[in-house]
């Protein structure tokens, strides 16, 4: 049996009224399902998840934020430390996206030190990796990548290895339309994989690694069916419910 995690990223969009009226939209329909094995997580902007976790307290529907900082308290105006985010019923944070390392210029240091005190407080990390097109076209995927997993996985054990989620979203995909092909994610996913055995040895089979980068509810069938899929990390579609509640409705038949 497979371990599927389908998350929505919904990164800079919804005002309270329409991320509540999504959440309500996808509890509706989990409660409607006869049956769905995956879990399914939704990450709202900040301001969204105190609501939300009010309406999805009790229900099998995971919260999880976009970001969050290192430090527990302090003058770091601006920001939003992990306790916090645990009174708002959060399980899951994501860190890396290529949105924060482009336009924020997150560094692998800063992710890593994100990632091991969200590990530190109990809580998932989702960190997320990817090459850029030129990156790709000049051959240098899996350097890309290998860079990124060893400086931000540094320090982290091979007991606490499993407690991490890994999305693989190529940046070029993200928000193109065009999602990365199925050869291309197998491959991606396969080198990961065994990356990730090499280093943290035979637990490192057990970690859930995600696809993010237009995936959406026409090509799921083919990128959820790959065996080292585990999940995806949807952005555009996973604003829409239908198409959301779709992609949950096909990880189905791979779980
Ligand atoms: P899209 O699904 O809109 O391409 O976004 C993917 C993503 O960045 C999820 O984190």
């Amino acid at each position: 049996m497979k371990k599927m995690l389908i998350a929505g990223n919904w990164k800079m969009n919804t005002n309270v009224f329409e991320a509540e009226k999504l959440a309500q939209y996808i509890l509706g329909f989990l409660k409607s399902s006869d049956e769905v094995s995956s879990k399914v997580l939704i990450c709202p902007p900040f301001t969204n998840l105190y609501p939300i976790s009010k309406l999805v307290d009790g229900t099998s529907l995971l919260l999880g934020s976009q970001n969050c900082h290192f430090e527990q308290k302090g003058a770091f105006t601006g920001e939003i430390s992990i306790e916090m985010l645990d009174y708002c019923g959060v399980s899951h944070i994501i860190i890396g996206h290529s949105e924060r390392r482009a336009y924020f210029d997150e560094s692998d240091e800063l992710i890593n030190k994100k990632l091991l005190a969200i590990l530190d407080f109990g809580k998932t990390p989702i960190l997320c990796i990817g090459e850029t097109l030129d990156e790709r076209n000049s051959g240098n995927t899996f350097n890309v990548l290998s860079k990124q997993l060893n400086a931000d996985l540094e320090g982290v054990s091979a007991e606490a290895i499993e407690n991490i989620v890994i999305a693989y979203e190529p940046v070029w995909a993200i928000g193109t339309g065009v999602s990365a092909t199925t050869e291309q994610v197998v491959e991606a996913h396969n080198w990961i994989r065994q990356f990730l055995v090499e280093k943290f040895g035979e637990a490192a089979k057990g970690v859930a690694l995600l696809y993010g980068g237009s995936l959406n509810e026409k090509n799921a069938n083919e990128l959820l069916a790959i065996e080292n899929v585990n999940g995806g990390l949807i952005g555009g579609a996973s604003l829409k419910g239908e198409s959301f509640a779709e992609i949950i409705k096909i990880a189905q038949k791979y779980v």
